[in-house]
């Protein structure tokens, strides 16, 4: 069974660079602002590189993900 991870911006960080949606669009939509917002659940099953690139993605460090 695939590990469940939730991401998490903070908001209080997010600069709206977009990268985030940009490289993993099913986890992350932005709001009218250009902010990532999370989708939600992550139920895909990536791999751990895969994950650590998108927390890695974001130059302002505000992504984070935990194991639901
Ligand atoms: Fe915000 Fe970083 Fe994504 S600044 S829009 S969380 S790439």
């Amino acid at each position: 069974m695939a590990e469940i991870r939730v991401f998490a911006v903070d908001t209080e960080i997010c600069a709206g660079h977009g990268r985030c949606y940009a490289l993993a669009p099913e986890s992350f939509e932005p709001d009218d602002s250009g902010y990532a917002e999370p989708t939600g659940r992550d139920e895909s099953g990536r791999p751990q590189t895969e994950i650590d690139q998108i927390i890695g993605t974001c130059p302002e460090e505000a992504i984070s993900v935990a194991s639901a």
